[in-house]
Parts: C-alpha cells; sequence; structure tokens
C-alpha cells in the first residue's frame, strides 16, 4: 500500500465517525499523525536497515490504527495532552503488530494490510523474531508510561497470547464451543481494545471510575470487533479487507458464522456442517464452496445479531460516562464497528 493510501485510512475512520465536535476532530487526527511518526521513528531505532525494514514492513504498510485512535479517545477523559499519551497510542499499535506477525505465522497469510505479509516476505523465522522485537520495543516504550497502568499493561499482554493458545487448545467439550469462542475472543482481541482506552484514561489522570468505564466499555467493542472481522472473513473480497477473504476456513479455525452452523444454526445446512467439521481446513473447490455456502447461510444474520448484542451492550456503558464529544466518538465508533466493511 502506498503512503497516501495509508494515511487515507488511517483518516478514514475518524472522518467516518462524523464527529460534532470539530475542534475533537482536528486534535485527534492531529495526535494520530504525531502517533504515526513515533511508529515509524520506533521501527528505525535499530542500526541494521535491513531490520528496520523487517519490523516497520506493517506499520509502513498502515493499518486501521484503531487501537492508537482508541487510545487517544480514552485520554479526551482527562487531561488530553498529558505527558506520554501519543507513547501510549504507539504502545497498543506496537503490541497490535506484534501480534499479527505472530497470527500470520499461525495462519500461514501470504497478504496483511493490503501488501505481502512478514513471514511470506522473509519467513517465519524472521516474522516471529521480529514481532519479538516489536513486543520489546513496546516494554521499553512503556516504562515512561505511568506506573499506574503497568499491571493493566501486563495483564493485557498475558491475555493477549493466552487468546491465541486457547484458540489453538480449542474447547475442552464439544459443547464448550461457543463460551470457549467467547473466551477466545474476549483474551486476543477485546483485551487490548479495552486496554487501549484504559490506558489513555489513565494516562491522562482520569478518575478510576471513568478509566474502569471505558475498559467495560472497550471490552465490549472489542468483542464486537472481533465478530465483526470473523463475518468480514466471509462476507469481504480480499481487496476490501487487505488480506485474503476466507482465511479462517483454509486454516481449519471456525470463526464465529461457521461455529453457527456446526452448533446447529441453519437446519439445512448439512452440506456446510460436513465441510466445516474437517479439522484440517478447505483448500480449492472445497474451500469456495465451504465460503459461498456460509455467505448465504443464517448464521451470518445470527453472527450481525450477536456482534449488535455486544454493541448495545458497549453502548450501555457509555451513558455512564461524562456526556460530552469524546463520548458521541465513542458512541459513533460503535456505528462504524457495526457497518464496517474492511
Ligand atoms: C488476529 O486474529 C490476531 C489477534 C487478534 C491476536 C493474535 C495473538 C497472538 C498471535 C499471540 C501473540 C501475541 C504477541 C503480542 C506476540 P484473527 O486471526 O482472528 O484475525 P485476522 O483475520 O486479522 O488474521
Ligand atoms: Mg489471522
Amino acid at each position: 500500500m502506498s503512503a497516501p493510501a495509508a494515511t487515507e485510512r488511517r483518516r478514514s475512520i475518524v472522518t467516518r465517525l462524523t464527529l460534532r465536535d470539530k475542534a475533537l476532530e482536528r486534535r485527534v487526527l492531529r495526535r494520530l499523525d504525531q502517533v504515526e511518526i513515533r511508529l515509524l521513528e520506533c521501527t528505525r531505532e535499530v542500526d541494521d536497515p535491513r531490520l528496520a525494514t523487517v519490523v516497520g514492513h506493517l506499520i509502513a504498510a498502515g493499518g486501521k490504527r484503531v487501537r492508537p485512535l482508541l487510545t487517544l479517545l480514552g485520554a479526551e477523559f482527562g487531561d488530553a495532552w498529558a505527558e506520554g499519551v501519543v507513547e501510549a497510542a504507539v504502545f497498543s499499535e506496537l503490541v497490535h503488530t506484534a501480534s499479527l506477525h505472530h497470527d500470520d505465522v499461525m495462519d500461514e497469510a501470504l497478504v496483511r494490510h493490503g501488501v505481502t505479509s512478514v513471514n511470506a516476505c522473509w519467513g517465519n523465522r524472521v516474522a516471529v523474531r521480529s514481532g519479538n522485537w516489536l513486543l520489546a520495543k513496546a516494554a521499553r516504550l512503556s516504562a515512561g508510561l505511568t506506573g499506574e497502568s503497568a499491571p493493566l499493561r501486563a495483564e493485557a499482554s498475558q491475555r493477549l497470547v493466552q487468546g491465541q493458545l486457547r484458540e489453538l487448545v480449542g474447547p475442552a467439550l464439544p459443547e464448550d464451543r461457543l463460551p470457549h469462542y467467547f473466551d477466545v475472543i474476549s483474551d486476543k482481541s477485546a483485551s487490548l481494545i479495552s486496554l487501549s482506552l484504559r490506558l489513555g484514561a489513565v494516562q491522562a489522570g482520569a478518575p478510576a471510575q471513568v478509566s474502569d468505564a471505558l475498559a467495560e466499555y472497550g471490552e465490549q467493542l472489542g468483542m464486537a470487533f472481533q465478530i465483526s472481522d470473523d463475518v468480514l472473513d466471509v462476507a469481504s473480497p480480499s481487496a476490501d479487507l487487505g488480506k485474503e477473504q476466507g482465511k479462517d476456513l483454509a486454516v481449519g479455525v471456525a470463526g464465529l458464522p461457521a461455529l453457527l452452523v456446526l452448533e446447529g444454526v441453519g437446519a439445512e445446512d448439512d452440506e456446510l456442517r460436513a465441510l466445516l467439521s474437517e479439522p484440517a481446513g478447505l483448500r480449492g473447490g472445497r474451500h469456495a464452496r465451504a465460503l459461498a455456502l456460509l455467505q448465504r447461510s443464517e448464521a451470518m444474520g445470527r453472527a450481525r445479531a450477536l456482534m449488535d448484542e455486544r454493541l448495545a451492550r458497549a453502548r450501555a456503558v457509555l451513558t455512564s460516562l461524562p456526556p460530552g464529544p469524546a463520548r458521541q466518538a465513542l458512541d459513533a465508533l460503535c456505528d462504524f464497528v457495526g457497518t464496517r466493511t474492511a
């Protein structure tokens, strides 16, 4: 992805939120630009340019920067200009990017953020080590953040890895599949999204009840975000996703729509159930067939309803926060997650 396209992707979420408060919009866009500069600086803090290219590959490709945006919005509930707020936002994105380096190895992904994945460019061993480098960089950066957030950062990092481990190990019993799925996505996705918000609030000195509420909002938004990711994996073309469509089916990971089919949603889906029951994943014509069946399955609607349920919970938490432009922005983010196509 070209640099202007990456910039556009990042800025477009903020502009799509249609914030009523234009001062907030300008402030957040300006600070996101600062985050971007810091992120790129971080990846260049290595003396060998070949290493800098590897650790900076996905950062330069440009993601949506949802987590830094959340940190900046969390900080709006305190002193948004407090020292370390931008660094906290950078921390969130570095940890996220590190997790993508690892995730793409596990999924044998070829494309991420619209570019060839790190593993596909340089191999699994380099992708894992460069992911570790980004994680270590994030840890080093976080040494400058308020000590109050240290246990929160540690806990979220543990949950992130734990979520991936849970996904690998699978449910203990077939009947545990749905609760297990929700545990997985809570750990692997919602934990960092929740932390991103809370980190901004804590760094900005917001009251504890506000940062607690933001963390709970983030947990619910994060669950919805991961469900939408699972739905989009089935519904959106690769060109929009910036990654391969139907990857969950290819690697034998049951995203929520597939899981609901296996749980019996859509009585007529026997052929699909048989395809989805193959643990090694699907390739070629069988992959295409499963994707087509899943796209028109009842389970897609049910998955979207479960996402909407989480968004409603997130919105309910917002009512306990002080009203104002930042709260409106978080409400608009629920709309964004519920309607996103990429
Ligand atoms: C994407 O999920 C990946 C995650 C949400 C986190 C994965 C976590 C790890 C790999 C643990 C290791 C973490 C660190 C920090 C070293 P997905 O595969 O459902 O979504 P995708 O479609 O974007 O790949
Ligand atoms: Mg993946």
